[in-house]
């Protein structure tokens, strides 16, 4: 039987994540320290047997070492995330984001095995490009900006990861998300398909910042998981950074009329200046949408939801966990 370690795994992507791989008969091991994530993810599968939660940092290379032993594989999910955070905390975002990555790669060193290691759209900065392939240019912005320090926590973990895997051969797959969203997501941390549905649902306004033409696509968290599955087990994979997500635009201005649609017609839109809606040293991202050549070259690549097949989980999942 394989053991799997998915650290983060109490966080939305990571509990979808833990209950595919229970799914195919694999023992998981989770390492979470719920300061994102909840318990309340795991409900579904908190009892099975072959579910072990460990409530401890990734901090804490004792216990990371130990955990990435007994492991076959290892899905690498934990991180500081949301854009409010990272700007709080820009010392503690690379303390979380790369450090432990650092002390990931130096233990696999000896014992290599499998490792995904959960990457970000953020990392194309503000290249203007679109789509996005994965060859393409990190464009930054200025480091008196402390938005841009997640982007480059994660660029540095994937060149640390691909210089093991040159090197020594570690089988490393690289997933960069583009706005994976679903049941579990809270919008507390500024993602805003859930803000949305939770401000539709609170009786509006839903708050649009600047203009809404920023363009943005969104993938069903159980299709992203799909695909890290089928990554994992395709040595084709090892060594590459992956798009991961849909390729299907749609304005934000768009997004919040269809949650008034699907969720409370009644509910109004107000804009809100940049300025207004985030702490100094926030630039926005107008186009951020991925070109799924290389993925869709690799694996059998299914975007099984639509948009609203999101908002409608999404909300369902809302009703059902108050
Ligand atoms: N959701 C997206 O669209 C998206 C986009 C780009 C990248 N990502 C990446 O995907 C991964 C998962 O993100 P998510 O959206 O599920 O967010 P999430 O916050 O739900 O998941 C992150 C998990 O990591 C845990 N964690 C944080 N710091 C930790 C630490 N020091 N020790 C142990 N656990 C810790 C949190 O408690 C949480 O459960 C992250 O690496 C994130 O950077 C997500």
């Amino acid at each position: 039987m394989v053991h799997s370690l998915v650290t983060g795994g109490a966080g939305f992507i990571g509990s979808h994540l833990v209950e595919a791989l229970l799914a195919r008969g694999q023992h998981v091991v989770v390492l979470d320290d719920l300061s994102t994530g909840s318990l309340a993810n795991l409900a579904n599968i908190r009892k099975h047997p072959q579910l072990r939660f460990i409530h401890d940092s990734i901090t804490n290379t004792s216990c990371l070492n130990e955990l990435l032993d007994e492991a076959d594989e290892v899905y690498h999910l934990a991180a500081v995330v949301g854009v409010r955070r990272v700007l709080a905390d820009p010392e503690h975002t690379v303390a979380v984001n790369v450090e432990p990555v650092e002390a990931i790669l130096r233990r696999l060193r000896a014992r290599p095995k499998p490792l995904f290691l959960a990457s970000t759209s953020e990392i194309y900065g503000k290249n203007p490009k679109t789509p996005l392939a994965e060859d393409d240019d990190f464009v930054f912005g200025p480091t008196t900006r402390n938005r841009w320090v997640y982007a480059c926590s994660k660029a540095i973990d994937e060149y640390l990861a691909l210089t093991q895997h040159q090197r020594e051969g570690l089988p490393v797959v690289i997933g960069r998300f583009f706005n994976v969203a679903g049941p579990r997501q809270v919008g507390t941390y500024g993602m805003v398909l859930p803000r949305f549905v939770e401000q539709a649902l609170a009786g509006g306004p839903l708050l649009v910042h600047d203009d809404g033409r920023q363009v943005r696509c969104f993938a069903h968290v159980v299709d992203v998981v799909g695909a890290i599955v089928k990554l994992m087990a395709c040595p084709a994979a090892y060594g590459r950074a992956f798009n991961l997500g849909s390729d299907r635009p749609v304005t934000i201005r768009e997004l919040a009329e269809t949650v008034i649609r699907l969720v409370n017609p009644a509910a109004a839109i107000e804009h809100v200046a940049y300025e207004q809606a985030f702490p100094p040293g926030f630039e926005d991202i107008r186009y951020r949408v991925p070109d799924l050549t290389r993925v869709r070259q690799t694996i059998d690549y299914r975007l099984d939801h639509d948009l609203e097949t999101i908002i409608r989980d999404v909300l369902a999942w809302k009703r059902n966990s108050v």
